[in-house]
């Protein structure tokens, strides 16, 4: 299957931006990239607000609180406190920076700083799991799009 061979460079230090990724995907066969769409959004239904939402509210608010602003019931834990989410938009000259925001979620990529992991890596929780489904890479990137998406609606 043409999308197994679209290996995602976990781990090690790639560059691989989205974009990349995305022509990489796409290169490898547009009819492969048609079924795995639909099998995913079975999965995920992309582009739903409250599909965002309840992604958030799971796997994020309990840091980044369930307005974004970075003061979930975690948050007076950590060493680093995690990032006001609602800031984004203002901090990137107006626009929100989608692409960024998606790969600091996935963290795969070497975006953010790792080493001591202030914040999972989600790309890599996502995709173990969905292990067990047809399109683990692809669920896990349409579920970090759906939360990036979604905090952009929680921008000031
Ligand atoms: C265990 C606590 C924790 C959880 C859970 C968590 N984060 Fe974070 N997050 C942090 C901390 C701490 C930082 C700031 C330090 C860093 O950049 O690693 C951060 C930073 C970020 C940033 C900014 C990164 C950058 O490059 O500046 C984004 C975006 C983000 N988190 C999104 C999310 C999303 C979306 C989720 C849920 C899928 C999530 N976080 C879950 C702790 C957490």
């Amino acid at each position: 299957m043409a999308v197994k061979t679209w290996a995602y460079p976990i781990g090690n230090k790639s560059k691989w931006s989205y974009r990349e990724s995305m022509k990489h995907l796409i290169t490898n066969g547009a009819f492969a990239w048609g079924i795995a769409l639909i099998a995913v959004s079975r999965v995920v239904s992309a582009g739903e607000p409250d599909q965002g939402r309840e992604l958030y509210r799971k796997y994020c608010a309990s840091c980044h609180g369930a307005q974004g602003t970075g003061d979930g019931p975690v948050s007076p834990h950590l060493k680093v406190k995690p990032t006001d989410l609602t800031r984004l938009k203002k901090e990137n000259r107006g626009i929100y920076p989608l692409g960024k925001v998606m790969s600091s979620i996935d963290g795969t990529r070497d975006v953010r700083g790792h080493g001591d992991a202030k914040m999972p890596v989600w790309g890599e929780v996502f995709e173990k799991e969905a292990e067990a489904k047809r399109y683990p890479t692809l669920t896990s990137l349409l579920k970090v799009k759906v939360i990036a998406e979604y905090i952009s609606t929680l921008q000031r």
